[in-house]
Formats: structure tokens, sequence, C-alpha cells
């Protein structure tokens, strides 16, 4: 598997299965986080690349900037699934499509399994990967978990709950292309709150207010479907008939 993003920036997307290039993908993760403690040492990385998961890089030229790994989910009614656990790009790579690249390769694999959805999870604060899941790539969040992992202390989550969306994303074409309707028609904005985008502990009420209309919405038996980063806003939709139930 090997993609060539753009002449211009040469970055290729390959998985990794040598113990040397997991290496690799560890240390890019310790990077990206600053913390070596929230890295998947090389051997976990190893027996998930060899036990239904995949694990890729991304380079530009020899110089290891981006990954991506993920393994084998199975939902409460026995469907199998690609569950991505991470990936992350170098903050002077970013906005240059190497997330993307990734994210397609991996779909491009999980496809190749025979798999039909793609789920993971994100900081619903962080607007860049909000726009990036949502918008970008089309997936949707049907779970919201407060604090999903507990207090954590490395570059990204410190001083921060570790709140998370779990999105979901549908491979198969006719479900892809009836989300692409659904997200055309608009739905309920729900903002983000300023106040959650600066560094450090966010105000609670900011936090609060965030939480109690992204649970209400799905309470209600709506997904969140979009984001629309002229508003900065959540839009939550009813999905249209077909699609299974959320996977976690
Ligand atoms: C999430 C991540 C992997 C994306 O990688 P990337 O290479 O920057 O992704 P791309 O360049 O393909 O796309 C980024 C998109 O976000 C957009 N973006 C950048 N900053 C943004 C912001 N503050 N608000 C909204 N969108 C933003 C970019 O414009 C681009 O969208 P566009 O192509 O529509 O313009 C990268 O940001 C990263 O490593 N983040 C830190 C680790 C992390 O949070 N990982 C995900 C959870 S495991």
């Amino acid at each position: 598997m090997a993609e060539t993003q753009s002449a211009a920036r040469r970055i290729t997307v390959r998985r990794a299965r040598r113990i040397e290039e997991l290496e690799q993908v560890s240390q890019l993760q310790a990077r990206i986080w600053g913390a070596a403690e929230v890295a998947a040492p090389s051997s976990l990385l190893k027996a998930i690349s060899e036990a239904g998961g995949v694990v890729l890089l991304a380079r530009e030229g020899p110089s290891a900037v981006g990954f991506a790994f993920g393994f084998l989910g199975r939902d409460h009614q026995g469907r199998l699934y690609h569950r991505s656990h991470a990936a992350g790009v170098l903050p002077e790579l970013r906005d240059a499509g190497v997330g993307r690249s990734l994210k397609l390769a991996q779909r491009r694999w999980a496809r190749a399994q025979g798999l039909d959805r793609m789920v993971w999870t994100f900081d619903p604060s962080q607007l860049r990967n909000a726009h990036f899941n949502l918008h970008r790539l089309g997936a949707v969040a049907r779970r919201h978990h407060p604090d999903y992992y507990g207090r954590r202390t490395d570059d990204l989550n410190q001083g921060r709950p570790t709140d998370r969306l779990v999105v979901e994303w549908f491979l198969n074409p006719v479900l892809a292309g009836r989300l692409r309707a659904r997200r055309r028609l608009g739905g309920l904005a729900i903002p983000v709150p300023p106040g959650l985008l600066q560094a450090g502990p966010p105000p609670l009420a900011d936090l609060h207010r965030l939480r109690r209309q992204l649970r209400r919405a799905m309470g209600a038996g709506m997904a969140i479907v979009d984001y629309d980063r002229e508003r900065g806003a959540y839009v939550a939709a009813e999905l249209p008939p077909g699609f299974p139930p959320p996977a976690e």
C-alpha cells in the first residue's frame, strides 16, 4: 500500500510492519503528544499489525512525519469494524493533507478486509479534529463520553477533562451517500463555547453547556452529522434509515 500525496511534498503512506518502522511510529506518537507514556510500544504495534489491525506510517522523503493505527472491533451484534485508535502528524506538517492521506489509506485497507465501518474518538473541543472528522471525512457521532480516559498528563490533554465523541465512518457507498444528502439539509446548531478553545482547564460552565447540548441531541435520537466551521457549531440531525446501532 503506497500513496503519493503530492509531487511537491513527496508524502508517501505505507503499512509499517517491521519493528524499526513500528519504533518510528511509537516515537512519533511520543513527540506529537509530548509524553512517552501515551505512546504505544513497538511490541504492541507489532501484535496489532499481525492480528487483524493496521499500522500506517507517512513519510516525507526518508523522514517519518505521521502515523495512524487501529485494530479489529466488534459491536454488540457481532459485526466487525476497524477501530482506529490514534492518528497524528508532526505540527510543522499539518494542514498539508497528510492526515487525510493517512485516513484514506486506512479506509482502503479496512475495505480490503471486507469491513464497512471505521470507528474512533476525538475531543469535541478540538475544532481542527471536528472539521477533519465530520466535515472533511464525513464521519458521524452518536455517542459522547465525559472524561473518557480520566485525567492525563500529556501535552494535548493536560489539565483538561478527556471528553470524547465516538465517530463512525460508514464505508458502504449507499450509506455514505445517504449521509451526504442528509448533511446538505443542515440541522440543529450546537455552538462550541469559545471558553473551551483556550489551553488549560476549560471554564466549567462552558464545558457543561456543550456536554448538555450534545447529550440532549443524542438523547433525542439525533447524531452529530457535521461541524460548521463558519458558525463554530456542531450540526445535529436524525440519521436516515438503514444505519446499524452505534458500534460502541
Ligand atoms: C488531526 C490531525 C491528524 C490532522 O492531520 P493534518 O495533516 O493536519 O490533516 P489535513 O491537512 O489532512 O486536514 C486538516 C484540516 O483541518 C483544518 N483546520 C486546521 N486548523 C483548524 C481549526 N483550528 N479549526 C477548524 N479546522 C481546522 C485544515 O484547514 C484542514 O481542512 P481543509 O483541508 O478542509 O482546509 C493533526 O491535526 C494532528 O496530528 N493533531 C494532533 C493529534 C490528534 O489530535 N490526533 C487525533 C486524535 S487521535
